[in-house]
């Protein structure tokens, strides 16, 4: 994990929130299983990333190495962001043009300049079907197997320590409702291409957080579906994966899902950190600006929602500049997008009723609390969601109790602590969620071995 240097530019105000930021987000790294947020602050701050340092997110943008050299363009990504991503430049065809002769440039301008100015670096991609040098177009077989898992590990391992998340895999299910994988070269070397590639990042990095990328898996369909086995397949077993990232390029076409919060959480309940990775939306005005409030407020919502980055600065800088997506226009002037993106950064609007799912269980008339469970089984193990609902006196803390089947074991817990893994188990508030006001609901989770049925939580609040 880099250190990065702190920026002296930056308000002394907003330095403090930073290293705060980055202490927990160290903390974390060293917590297996288990999430840091911080509650959210009275305090408003004034750019993208210092307001989501305050939620104890981060906040990125996709930088294109040409345009560092563009005066108004970093002025913006110097001041707004806290994560770059290399549009194009962590590329197989950008960084192993032929077999085994490795071209950094490009990606090290992006990295030295994120390390310079205190920004921390997602790469993008190790092992996807498109932007694949010609060489790699032409292979196939245990050749083109080998040529990935040693292009991963060579990638991987120049820049061990320096990334914060590693979009392992890209896009490999196919769009449209069957829930396949898609067809390449990548997958025609064998179905278990894509956690040959996760054990290889892994090796070589051990410090990354590991993350599957997609688009059009940002609501419940047969493409996140089909994604959303695979990870749970990925947990059941061990293979190592860390994080979903959800591109997010939406319009007209494919606008905003309304479950998209809720995808995001039942993808978190798995066990893995969510990020919002590409993130763009098409229009104008203030129809743009209230669909970029929800998806922040949507990431907001869901406690291993790490990070949102938006995929280009201006307009201008977009890979479809002419639906105008991003947060700044042309010139570099705040967009209406903005000012809804930092308000919802810093909790000043209220979710629309899409984002809200209703309570399952109603709160309790009187003092204390109450839990319910939902269940994600599959053969040998299950996801327990529990939803924690405060009474009319709120909490001050909270610990729900229950009783495991026979042969059933806690492997990963998540939003709660857990006293034992298995049998009579107690699952205590962390730091962030044990305060709820009267009625307010709080979700924690586990990942287990064996069968969850018959579940029975039980509340008791402090
Ligand atoms: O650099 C060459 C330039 O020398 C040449 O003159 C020019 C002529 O076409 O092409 C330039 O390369 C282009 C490159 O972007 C850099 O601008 C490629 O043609 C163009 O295909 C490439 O597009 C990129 C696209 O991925 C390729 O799939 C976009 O910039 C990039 O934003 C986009 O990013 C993807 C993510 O990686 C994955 N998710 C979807 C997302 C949007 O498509």
């Amino acid at each position: 994990m880099i250190n990065p240097p702190v920026r002296p530019d930056r308000p002394a105000r907003a330095r403090t929130r930073r290293r705060l930021a980055l202490v927990l987000a160290a903390t974390g790294a060293l917590v297996a299983g288990a999430t840091i947020a911080l509650a959210p602050s009275a305090s408003a701050g004034t750019t993208l990333a210092a307001s989501a340092a305050e939620q104890g997110r981060y906040f990125g943008t996709a930088v294109a190495a040409n345009k560092l050299s563009d005066a108004t363009y970093v002025g913006i990504l110097n001041r707004e962001f806290d994560m770059v991503t290399p549009e194009n430049e962590m590329k197989w065809d950008a960084t192993e043009p032929s077999q085994n002769t490795f071209t950094f440039g490009n990606a090290d301008r992006i990295v030295n300049h994120a390390q310079a100015n205190g920004m921390r670096v997602r790469g993008h991609a190790l092992a996807w079907h498109s932007q694949q040098p010609g060489w790699v177009q032409n292979l196939s077989g245990s050749a083109l197997r080998s040529a990935m898992v040693n292009h991963v590990t060579q990638v991987a391992t120049y820049y061990r320590g320096k990334i914060h998340s590693w979009d392992v895999v890209n896009e490999a299910f196919a769009d449209g409702g069957t829930g396949a994988r898609r067809d390449s070269n990548l997958q025609r070397t064998g179905n278990d291409w894509i956690e040959v590639a996760f054990r290889a990042a892994r090796a070589a990095d051990p410090g990354a957080k590991l993350c599957y990328n997609d688009y059009n898996t940002d609501g419940q369909n047969a493409k996140s579906n089909a994604v959303y086995a695979m990870v749970q397949d990925f947990r059941a077993r061990g293979v190592p994966i860390d994080c979903v990232g959800f591109q997010s390029h939406f319009n007209a076409q494919s606008p905003v899902p309304a479950d998209y919060q809720a995808n995001l959480q039942r993808f978190a309940n798995l066990g893995v950190d969510v990020q919002i990775t590409e993130l763009d939306i098409e229009g104008s005005g203030s129809a743009q600006a209230d669909n970029y409030g929800r998806v922040v407020r949507a990431c907001l919502a869901v406690a291993r929602c790490t990070g949102i980055t938006v995929w280009g600065i201006r307009d201008s800088d977009s890979w479809r500049a002419s639906g105008t997506p991003l947060l700044f226009d042309a010139g570099g002037n705040k967009k209406p997008a903005y000012t809804a993106t930092l308000n919802a950064l810093n909790g000043g609007s209220t979710p629309p009723p899409t984002t809200t799912p209703p309570p399952t269980t109603p709160p309790p008339t009187g003092g204390g609390c109450s839990a319910s469970v939902t269940l994600n089984s599959w053969t040998g193990g299950f996801v327990a969601t529990v939803r924690v609902t405060a009474g009319a006196a709120g909490t001050n803390g909270w610990t729900v109790a229950l009783t495991l089947p026979a042969g059933a074991t806690v492997v990963n817990t998540w939003n709660a602590t857990s006293s034992a893994a298995s049998g009579a188990v107690q699952f205590r508030n962390v730091g962030y969620n044990g305060r709820l006001t009267a009625g307010q609901t709080t979700e924690f989770g586990f990942q287990a071995n064996g069968t969850g049925t018959g579940l029975t939580p039980s509340c008791t609040a402090s």
